[in-house]
């Protein structure tokens, strides 16, 4: 496995940062993760206008525009040399005093991780996953909002952390308010019958890029799809679940909290929307 570091163009093996660098100090700054098809970023733009607008919520100044971006990924993928790899593309604040104040960041660190690509096991797709239901709550719109993708994750690490304790493969998170959200990594659709729901973007969630291309194919491909506030007891009349992301794709839930959705098996409707998006994919070759 290689992994290679694109730190503010330099490429390295194991790069230092500051110890004073506010993304350290307080999880101060935003990060995307892309996967390769074929050794190539897939929807690099769209991580792009995302990791833009994160910055913006957090009046944070990055200095790469899309050219240099591109150009830094494209070095750092051909120097990992990787068949396909994961990409982690991070912004911090930079280094400054001690001090809760940015002010005192006046130059922000670009870092562009490749390392090999994480693929999930063939039997997650096959039969789906458990996920739990879990205590800790989705932080709310109106504190950290979760539209931003901040390199400050400890609200879903907690999650992650009490679905392991669960046994389960991931956490479903309630908004403060009682709504659906998503899960550590990955946005949530419910299937009843052939009417496909997912948490509105309004219930506090990540804007996620897989999310929007399976509601833009469930509608092109005739199915009702509703964005909304859904609250948790919705969860016991679904006939379906799937979760969405860019490294797990469309990967289904077959059981919840322990209790087995539908027959336990991946439902049609999921299995339709997995051949549709690997069809998105495929067409980008
Ligand atoms: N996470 N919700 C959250 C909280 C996420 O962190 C992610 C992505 C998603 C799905 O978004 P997308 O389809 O654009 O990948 C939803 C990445 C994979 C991560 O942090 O590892």
């Amino acid at each position: 496995m290689t992994t290679k570091i694109n730190i503010n163009g330099g490429i390295e093996t194991d790069p230092k940062i500051s110890v004073f660098d506010h993304g350290f100090l307080f999880g101060d700054s935003v990060y995307e993760v892309v996967s390769t098809r074929n050794g190539k970023p897939v929807f690099l733009d769209r991580h792009l206008i995302r990791l833009n607008n994160s910055a913006k919520g957090l009046s944070l100044k990055i200095p790469y525009d899309n050219e240099r971006f591109h150009r830094e990924v494209d070095r750092t993928l051909d120097a990992a040399g990787n068949d396909e790899s994961y990409i982690r593309i991070v912004v911090t604040r930079g280094v400054g005093d001690i001090d809760i104040d940015p002010s005192s960041c006046h130059n922000p660190n670009v870092l562009i991780y490749v390392t090999e690509t994480h693929n999930y096991p063939p039997e997650n797709y096959r039969d789906g996953i458990d996920i739990a239901l879990v205590s800790i709550k989705r932080n709310p719109k109106e504190a950290l909002n979760p539209g931003i993708k901040t390199g400050n994750y400890l609200n879903n690490v907690l999650a992650k952390m009490e679905a392991n304790k669960l046994g389960a493969k991931d956490a479903l998170m309630l908004s403060p308010s009682g709504f659906l959200t998503e899960c550590t990594t990955s946005n949530i659709f419910l299937v009843q019958g052939e009417r496909i729901m997912t948490p509105s973007l309004d219930s506090g969630i990540l804007p996620g890029i897989t999310r929007e291309i399976v509601l833009q194919l469930a509608k092109e491909n005739g199915f009702t799809a509703e964005e909304g506030l859904w609250p948790a007891e919705i969860l016991e009349k679904v006939d379906e679940l799937f979760i969405t992301g860019t490294l797990r794709k469309i990967m289904p839930v077959t059981r919840l909290d322990s209790r087995q959705i539908g027959n336990g098996k991946p439902g049609p409707l999921t299995c339709k929307m997995m051949r549709l998006y690997e069809a998105v994919l495929q067409s980008l070759d």
